[in-house]
Order: structure tokens, then sequence, then C-alpha cells
């Protein structure tokens, strides 16, 4: 295991553990904890979809995010190539393969539709910009919405934009200045967060939010709910697709892995409970029904920027702000696919992001016509758990609540039975009780947890 030891030498380290935090940060905190935590809570009926969420993060996410990084930064290359340099094996067995396979892919198809609801994002900078939010009803708001949903022409070209965005930071490889703005623009985008939980509390509907997220009501709970908190859990931490991996392959080695992990689940929670306190209380002032689906934050924060004061400009910086996360996160979806491109296509970086970016964005067409020409076409309509989804639904489905876990599984697998005690005692360097729970973790908790929601939900 001397190459292991001095692999990471070559590569060039993270500065700091600031650096890899910044990084991860910027990787989790997106779309998901804005825009799809809010509207899956809503779906799902509330506060007992978010303890299970929460336990998800704690018990799957936690260590899973640490083997990740452990992985990566033992084996100090690219996530293929350490799970074979680990595994010792110049040949790597299929069932891990599948980890890098996933990852690949998995971004691909996420990245498809992820950067239809960027567009989004992008359209409600000059909605809110213009003023024409200012005063307006619900169903304005709503309308507005509708109308945005109804037109693929302005949908798709703000798909191109957000599409271009990401492609141009990742054919240039280097991003240790966007890496730098998270520092700035994460604790800018909290704070705007924090400015429409205070305008929420204002609407008198505030207790009634916090009942609705953190009281649960376990009748309104059900096995696909499961499913998607699991997923979620699993999204809005970037894991199973071995991101944290790649990263965790520059991260220095005395840097405690068990804390940076934490820390970046921890912030990550944070922002998606924040959007959750302060989109739902706009939700049940207005007479908004909790299960409006993927148009929520649409729907509801254009209300309070319409209401509050200055709600013009904090609207503005507020969707300005959630387009940078949704960017970082981007890049990383993409990152994957490009590297596979360049290391084993042979492709230079430029094409290997042309390539695989407007494939991509093609493949997001799909996603846009799903929300109007084709909103009735359910091309899996046929299995009942797939009723009536159509193909943007169907590549959330898959990609989140199947490959994501399956991915984070066969991670935690690795983990628990692969590699050696010894090693993995070193990179983790916890007192023996909490390397104990860990190990216990990865090897039965996380497995047994995923197959059981994965076999319950086939039946
Ligand atoms: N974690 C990102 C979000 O919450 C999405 C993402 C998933 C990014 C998987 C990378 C990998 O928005
Ligand atoms: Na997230």
């Amino acid at each position: 295991s001397a190459a292991l030891e001095g692999s990471n030498a070559q590569r060039g380290l993270w500065s700091s553990r600031l650096a890899f935090i910044l990084a991860a940060t910027g990787s989790a905190v997106g779309l998901g904890n804005i825009w799809k935590f809010p509207y899956v809570t809503g779906e799902n009926g509330g506060g007992a979809f978010v303890l299970v969420y929460l336990l998800c993060i704690a018990v799957v996410g936690i260590p899973i995010m640490m083997a990740e990084v452990m992985i990566g930064r033992r084996g100090g290359r690219s996530p293929v190539k350490s799970l074979s340099l680990i595994a010792e094996r110049d040949r790597l067995n299929p069932a891990w393969k599948l980890v890098g396979a996933i990852g690949i892919l998995a971004g691909f198809l996420i990245l498809s539709f992820y950067s239809v609801i960027g567009g989004w994002a992008i359209s409600y900078v000059g909605t809110t910009a213009s003023g024409q939010l200012t005063g307006q009803t619900a169903d304005a708001v709503g309308a507005i919405f509708s109308g945005l949903l109804s037109d693929p022409t302005t949908l798709l070209a703000w798909h191109t934009l957000f599409m271009a965005l990401v492609m141009v930071v990742v054919v240039r490889g280097v991003r240790s200045g966007l890496e730098r703005a998270v520092s700035i623009l994460m604790p800018a985008l909290f704070v705007l967060l924090l400015i429409v939980v205070g305008y929420a509390m204002t609407t008198g509907h505030f207790g009634q939010a916090v009942a609705f997220l953190f009281q649960p009501d376990f009748s309104k709970l059900t096995t696909s709910g499961i499913l998607v908190a699991l997923g979620h859990a699993f999204f809005t931490l970037s894991l199973g697709m071995a991101v944290m991996m790649a990263y965790g392959s520059y991260l220095p080695k005395n840097i405690s892995i068990a804390k940076t992990s934490m820390t970046v689940s921890v912030i990550d929670t944070g922002v998606a409970l924040l959007a959750g306190l302060a989109i739902f209380p706009i939700v049940f002032a207005n007479g908004l029904e909790p299960g409006a689906g993927p148009g929520l934050i649409f729907q509801t924060l254009p209300l309070a920027f319409g209401q509050m004061p200055m709600g013009s400009l904090f609207g503005t910086l507020f969707f300005v702000l959630l387009i940078f996360a949704a960017w970082t996160s981007g890049i990383s979806l993409l990152e994957p696919i490009v590297e596979w491109l360049e290391e084993r296509k042979g492709m230079n970086r430029t094409v290997s992001t042309l390539g695989a970016g407007i494939v991509c964005w093609a493949l997001g067409i799909a996603s846009i016509l799903s929300l109007n020409l084709w909103a009735d076409f359910a091309p899996l309509g046929f299995v009942p758990m797939l009723e009536g989804k159509t193909i943007f639904d169907l590549l959330d489905f898959f990609t989140a609540n199947i490959m994501l876990p399956l991915g984070g599984l066969l991670v935690a697998l690795f983990a628990g039975w692969v590699m050696s005690r010894e090693a993995m005692e070193k990179e983790l360097a916890l007192s023996p009780g909490m390397f104990n729970l860990w190990l216990i973790t990865v090897r039965f908790i996380t497995p047994v947890a995923v197959a059981i929601v994965f076999i319950y939900n086939l039946m």
C-alpha cells in the first residue's frame, strides 16, 4: 500500500479543510434543498416524512458520506481507480464497477432535468426584478407559473442557458474561484432564507407550518413516502454517485473525515429545513395545497416577495443565489461523465464536455415537454407504482429513489466488507467506540435499511 500512501501527493490537495467543505457544500446545497425538499415534504404529508428523512440523513447519509470520502482519500484517484486500488485488484469486480457506472449515468440523467428546474430559477430573476409580482394574489402568481410551464420555447431558452453555464465551468476544469464564491454566496442565500422566514412569521400561519413540518402524523406516511425520504437523503447530500469520493481524494490526510462530513450534512439539512419554514407558512396563509408538486416554491415565494418590503430586491437576489447554488451542484453532476470520457475514451476535455453536455441538454427537452405537450404521456404507466408519471417524473424517480440508494448501498458494502479494518481505522481516526458504531452502521444497518425499503416498495 505504499502506492496508496503516496498517491495523494502527486495530485495537489485541497489547501485546507475549508476548501473541501466549500466544494462539497457547493455540490450538496442546491435545488434539492430549496425546490425539492419542500415539495416532496408537502406531497408526503409533512412531519412523519420529515422525521424519516432526518433519520435517513443521520443513519444512512452521514455514514455513507464518511465512507465515500474515506474511500476517495485512501485511493487518492478517480472513484473507480480508488476502488480497484483499495480492493488490491487490477480488474475490479463488476459489483464495484457498478458504483462508477451509476455515478456517471445518474449524474447525466439528473442533470438533464435539474437544468430545466435551474431554468425556472433563471426565469424568476426577471419575474421578480420587473416588479410584476408586487401585491399579486395567489391566483395571479399561479398563473405566471402555469404560463411559464406551458411555454416550451421559453423553458428551452433558460434550460439552454443553465446548461451552458455548467459546461463553461466544466470545460475549464479549474474552479477555485467558484469554490471561494461558495463561501460568500451560500451564507448570503442562508440570510435571504432567514429574511423570508422572518416574513413568514408575520403571516399568522407560522405555528401551523411548524406543526406541519415537525409533528409527525404517521397515518400519512406511506411505503412509497419512505422510499422518497431515503432517496432524497441521497440526492440532497450528493451521495451514491461517487461525487464525495472524487472530492475526498483531494482531502489532506490530517483532516477529520467525520467532522467534515458532519459539517456538510448539517449545513445541507439546515438549508432544507429553513426552506420548509419559509414556504409552508405562505402555503397555509394563502390557502394553497401543500401537495401542489414541483411548482410549490414558484407558487409561494413570489407571493412573499410580492408582499414584503423591498420584495423585488430580495426576490431577485434570492433567485440569483438559487441559480448559483444549482450551478455548483450541476457542475458536480456533469463532472463524472466528462472525466470518464476523458480517461476511457481518450477525448479531450472540451470535446467530452461538449459531447456530454449537448446530449444531456437534448434529453432535457423530454423533461420540458413533460410539463406541457407530453403532460399526459406516462410511458411506464402500466406499472402500478409508476402510474401517471411523466418522463420528467420517471427520471427523477429512477435516479433519486433507485440509482443513488443502490450506489450508496454498494459503497456501504465496500467499506463494510472489502476494505481492511486497519486502513479504515487509520483514515477515520475515531475513538474505538465511534469507529465500531460507524462500522456496524455501514456493515449492517445501512444495507438492511436500503434493502427493506426497496423490497417493501416492490411488493
Ligand atoms: N445535492 C444536490 C442538490 O441537493 C443535487 C446533486 C445530487 C448533486 C447528486 C450532485 C450529485 O441540489
Ligand atoms: Na442538497
